[in-house]
């Protein structure tokens, strides 16, 4: 309970004696006795029976009895006091006040109270330290908007409580809202609504992309009209798309040509070294062509140059060979010009041009032969017929002329053109060197005779 809450707790305790002077006993006829006597109120119940004496009521100390219909009850113990009551409700609902509570004295007997006396005990109480102030309300506040903004609606105007506010749980009596109708003098505006969908329009396209995300479209469109929007006052429009599609289903896939792969080679280059060729096919596969598209147009094989970054091998060729070595003998001393004796002479010559590893030259590097030394030697000699005729020179200078010519060729001695070689083989012998030859003198000349034509009909040189 609150009471015992509080902090200025005051115990105002207030003994009072209330003498209740017990009635004589006159006719025992209209006693009643009961069995029950509740010594907190004071009361008797369990009738036992009437014009019972109370002597022989109270045979029994329990009982309780009534000396008339309605009396007071009285209990057949010794007096003694009751229990105390439970304390009353506080005597004021806020600030500070007062609650009892009290106890009486029963007994029929002498005991250690005067039966039919009552004590009372009296505490201060506070429920509340304050008590409730009412508050005055505020002017009221001016009309709010009305609640619509067309034709007819209410408005609202409002006042607080706090003037003054209430104090201590008070309030303010009345209300703090009022109502009002209201007239706009506006007629609504009428909002948009959508007709109904017009159907389905034709297809964007007449086929479809085989797996393609986008697949052709087709559109429904739809007005503002059922009704239009006024537009004044302005209506709203009408909410979300005046169109909306969908794909088209059941098209027949589009006609896809087909492309070309990239170039694929069929085997390794031709060549191990340097630039050679190398067959590459494609396929028609990027994509193949679908639902009736076109073939790849072009070759699907070609050969392409294909380069080994390796210098190809260069064989080896013989050098043109070396002049004749003079004709001799082993020991050079031994001279053989002039004699009929055969000597050797060499020649020789180089493998070149051989590169990264190519071929050597197959053959001999060097070459001998039998030779009769005759450089420088005298031999007789006979004039040749007339040569042809030769070239006309200049080619193009001033007086081109033609020549033939008889030369005086020296008549070789009759020597063995065979000699007999050291492996059992037979060998040519050879004339090796310029003989000077001497003929009988022709025209006055002893070497040659020249013969020269002026060139006919020569037209100037061009350029
Ligand atoms: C032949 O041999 C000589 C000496 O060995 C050399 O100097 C010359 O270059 C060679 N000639 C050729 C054509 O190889
Ligand atoms: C060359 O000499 C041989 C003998 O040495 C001889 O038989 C031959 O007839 C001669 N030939 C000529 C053309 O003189
Ligand atoms: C010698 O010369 C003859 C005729 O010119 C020829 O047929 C023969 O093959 C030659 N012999 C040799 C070993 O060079």
């Amino acid at each position: 309970m609150e009471i015992l809450g509080l902090k200025r707790f005051q115990f105002l305790l207030v003994v009072c004696w209330f003498f209740v002077s017990l009635e004589a006993p006159a006719e025992a006829e209209n006693t009643l006795c009961y069995k029950d006597f509740n010594e907190v109120s004071g009361t008797c119940s369990n009738l036992l029976g009437a014009e019972i004496s109370k002597e022989d009521c109270c045979l029994n100390h329990q009982y309780g009895f009534q000396l008339k219909q309605g009396g007071p009850c009285q209990s057949c113990r010794e007096a003694k006091w009751s229990e105390w009551t439970s304390w009353s409700a506080c005597s004021v609902s806020c600030t500070e006040g007062v609650q009892r509570r009290s106890r009486s004295c029963y007994g029929y007997r002498p005991g250690t109270c005067l039966s039919g006396s009552r004590e009372w005990e009296m505490k201060a109480c506070v429920l509340k330290d304050c008590c409730p102030v009412m508050g005055g309300w505020s002017e009221w506040s001016n009309w709010k908007p009305c609640s619509v903004t067309c034709l007819t609606g209410t408005q609202l105007r409002e006042r607080t409580c706090t003037k003054p506010a209430p104090n201590c749980g008070g309030t303010c009596q009345g209300d703090s809202r009022e109502n009002r109708p209201c007239d706009t003098k506006q007629i609504c505006p009428t909002h948009g609504n959508w007709g109904s969908w017009g159907s389905w329009q034709g297809c964007s396209k007449t086929c479809a992309i085989e797996g393609s995300a986008t697949k052709p479209q087709q559109l429904r469109t739809r007005l503002c009209n059922n009704p239009s929007p006024s537009s004044n006052p302005p209506g709203m429009p009408c909410p979300g798309a005046s169109q909306e599609s969908r794909s088209c289903v059941g098209l027949p896939y589009c006609p896809q040509d087909g492309n070309w792969g990239i170039w694929k080679p069929l085997q390794s280059c031709s060549v191990t070294c340097g630039v050679g060729q190398i067959l590459q096919r494609r396929l028609c596969d990027n994509p193949a062509p679908k639902h009736r598209g076109k073939d790849c147009s072009g070759e699907s094989i070609r050969n392409q140059p294909c380069t080994i970054k390796v210098p190809c091998p260069v064989d080896g060729h013989w050098s043109e060979w070396s002049p004749w070595k003079p004709c001799g003998r082993m020991v050079l001393s031994y001279n053989i010009k002039c004699d009929d004796i055969t000597g050797i002479q060499l020649r020789n010559r180089s493998c070149i041009g051989r590169h990264h590893a190519g071929k050597r030259c197959a053959g001999p590097l060097r070459e001998s032969r039998a030779c009769y030394n005759i450089e420088g030697c005298f031999m007789p000699g006979t004039w040749t017929d007339w040569s042809s005729w030769g070239l006309c020179e200049p080619a193009c200078g001033p007086e081109p002329k033609r020549s033939r010519k008889r030369v005086c060729e020296p008549i070789y001695p009759n020597y063995s053109m065979v000699v007999e070689a050291e492996n059992g083989r037979r060998d040519n012998v050879t004339f090796w060197g310029k003989p000077k030859a001497g003929c009988k003198p022709l025209d006055g000349q002893s070497k040659e005779v020249v013969e020269k034509l002026a060139c006919q009909n020569v037209p100037p040189c061009e350029g």
